[in-house]
């Protein structure tokens, strides 16, 4: 049974302003509903990770019965979590990773997969060429994996050379400001691949810029729906694909319950991605836009039994007087 009442559940988010972490959030909060009697203590760390450590510190001292977490970085963060583990707290890493394996469960994509896949689909599709790799923040997880994917899937294309790597810090004014570093590398690029979409469409600006006489294909990763999402920037080929980077919002939320439940769980919980080019993105945009006008509906349904729930309430009221006198 949900004994949901007694929950308080605190997210320890790196950072909250951008597009693909709403989403995540948007997630959360959808499957919260579901569990109306939960507290959920949410923090935003600006991309900190000392900040970051301080607020994950705040909801211990608040008392927290879960803890679920994306790391800003890798290491800063792994001794926090391995101490609110340690106290018999369970934590669930979502997007990001620590250093270590103390945690309860893992919800996210196969980062290395990612990057992997981006390598794949560069080598295939150009057989051969150079490359400029923009990289996320140094000792996040996913920019190490990523880079590690993506490294160890070009080794097999003996053609293709990774002439540039920068650290754009998953933020556009950083990519950009690095990518002006390797100006001689944009000219002679043939493809480019940033580790999320943000510098992906701050990438091309930049290609803009140089008004370059060819096409340089340029990679990202999220694929989010909505306005100025990855998915509207393959469509307006803004960039020429984005590899699918689900939040993980809903499945950390089902999970914390599982967990508190005492249900049975996984500890790693793995999300499927995707490419997205030219080839797929109408229907993709069609899926999302199906699922969601299908989220109105439910919100218009739910509004309507709230109504007639408070109709019902005050004829229950009615009758309680009745009864009463
Ligand atoms: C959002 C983000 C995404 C990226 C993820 C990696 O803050 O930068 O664009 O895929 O974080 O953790």
């Amino acid at each position: 049974a949900d004994k949901t009442s007694q929950y308080t559940i605190g997210f320890s988010q790196c950072v909250g302003s951008d597009l693909w972490r709403r989403n995540m959030l948007d997630e959360m909060k959808m499957e919260l509903s579901l569990h109306p009697d939960a507290r959920f203590i949410y923090a935003d760390a600006d991309n900190s990770s000392k900040k970051q450590i301080k607020q994950v510190k705040q909801m211990l001292d608040e008392g927290i019965d879960l803890l679920i977490i994306s790391p800003n970085e890798a290491q800063p963060l792994t001794g926090i979590v391995e101490q609110t583990y340690n106290k018999g707290i369970p934590v669930i890493v979502i997007d990001r990773k620590t250093s270590s394996d103390l945690y309860t469960a893992y919800v996210g994509a196969d980062n290395y997969q990612i990057g992997k896949m981006a390598g794949e689909y560069i080598g295939n599709n150009l057989g051969k060429g150079n490359i400029v790799e923009v990289m996320g923040l140094p000792g996040s997880s996913p920019a190490i994996e990523r880079h590690r994917g993506f490294s160890d899937a070009l080794a097999k294309f003996n053609n293709i050379h990774i002439k540039a790597q920068v650290y754009g810090d998953w933020l556009k004014d950083h990519a950009q400001k690095q990518l002006y570093q390797v100006k001689p590398d944009l000219k002679t690029a043939d493809a480019l691949f940033a580790h999320n979409d943000v510098m992906a469409g701050a990438s091309r600006e930049v290609l803009n810029n140089l008004h370059l006489n060819h096409h340089v294909k340029v990679l990202g990763v999220d694929a989010m729906p909505g306005a100025g999402g990855g998915l509207q920037m393959v469509a307006s080929k803004t960039i020429d694909a984005s590899l699918v980077y689900p939040t993980g919002g809903k499945e950390a939320i089902t999970t914390a319950f599982r967990i508190l439940n005492k249900e049975a769980f996984s500890k790693e919980n793995i999300l499927q991605s995707l490419v997205i080019d030219s080839t797929n993105v109408q229907l993709m945009k069609m899926q999302w836009n199906k699922i969601n006008n299908q989220q109105k509906d439910i919100e218009r349904q739910q509004s309507l039994l709230e109504e007639q729930r408070q109709v019902y309430n005050s004829q229950q009221l009615v009758l309680n007087i009745i009864v009463i006198t």
